[in-house]
């Protein structure tokens, strides 16, 4: 296939980036997106140019890196995909295929598609430990745990950190990433003694680092690509509610 891409370039986060028009030639259907950008970047090192700047690590949809909004979509058409898994046969020859980086004042943009989520980090430290009752190890069922509530948490404790929720709602609210990691704590024996504080802290971390509220828009379930449920920022609002209550 032969593709035209549109590629944000952006040599650091105060200079002024856009759209670069690149043709990559002899795409084949069964390259990951990430690869193809790859083979771009040997064609441009080749001539003597800087390469595109991307983050990616296992490139298996595991770590949360990729992060590259594809035609406007985050991580692309594929509904719970990441962008790493992303392949090409999902384009025609002779497309044209716009890439930019995630755009939030949360995320600052690195260089070119890099950005920023440094503030995500900020977010999880907020959140503080869970308590551990020091003393011999317990027995691994002493603890007993409803299968429906234990599946509830593994689903939340999906999420990958990615911030594509973030890039793709216009609140850049991060409010989906917080509400599967406070799920995740919450529903568990584990991460009770602590939530009320923990939700409070995650919350007031978000809010300094700029990140929106929320307006029920749904579009960051739309692009997760581990299908976190808009369920989880019900139950983080009902968590910080109380949080209030119990504090006065
Ligand atoms: S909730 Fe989904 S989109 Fe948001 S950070 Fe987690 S995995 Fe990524
Ligand atoms: S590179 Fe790890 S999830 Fe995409």
């Amino acid at each position: 296939m032969r593709l035209h891409l549109k590629i944000w370039r952006q040599a650091g986060p105060a200079a002024a980036g856009r759209l670069v028009n690149y043709t990559a030639d002899d795409v084949s259907p069964d390259m990951s997106f990430l690869e193809m950008l790859d083979v771009v970047n040997e064609g441009l090192v080749k001539k003597g140019e800087e390469a595109i700047a991307f983050d990616s690590d296992c490139r298996e949809g595991i770590c949360g890196m990729c992060s590259l909004v594809v035609n406007g979509i985050a991580h692309g058409p594929d509904r719970g995909t990441t962008v790493c898994q992303l392949h090409m046969r999902r384009f025609k020859d002779g497309d044209t295929i716009t890439v930019e980086p995630w755009r939030a004042r949360a995320f600052p943009v690195v260089r070119d598609l890099v950005v920023d989520r440094s503030a995500f980090d900020r977010i999880i430290a907020a959140g503080g430990f869970i308590s551990i009752n020091a003393g011999g190890a317990p027995d691994g069922n002493a603890i007993l745990i409803p299968k429906e509530i234990a599946e509830t948490a593994m689903d939340s404790a999906a999420c990958i950190g990615c911030g594509a929720c973030v890039a793709a709602c216009k609140n850049a609210s991060a409010h989906l990433f917080m509400g599967a990691k406070i799920s995740q704590l919450a529903l568990l024996p584990q991460g009770k003694p602590e939530r009320r504080s923990r939700v409070a802290a995650m919350i007031a971390q978000a809010d300094a680092d700029g990140f929106g509220s929320c307006s029920n828009e749904g579009e960051c379930e739309a692009v997760c690509p581990k299908e976190i449920p808009i369920s989880n920022i019900a139950r983080m609002t009902r968590e910080y509610v109380r949080a209030q209550f119990s504090s006065r």
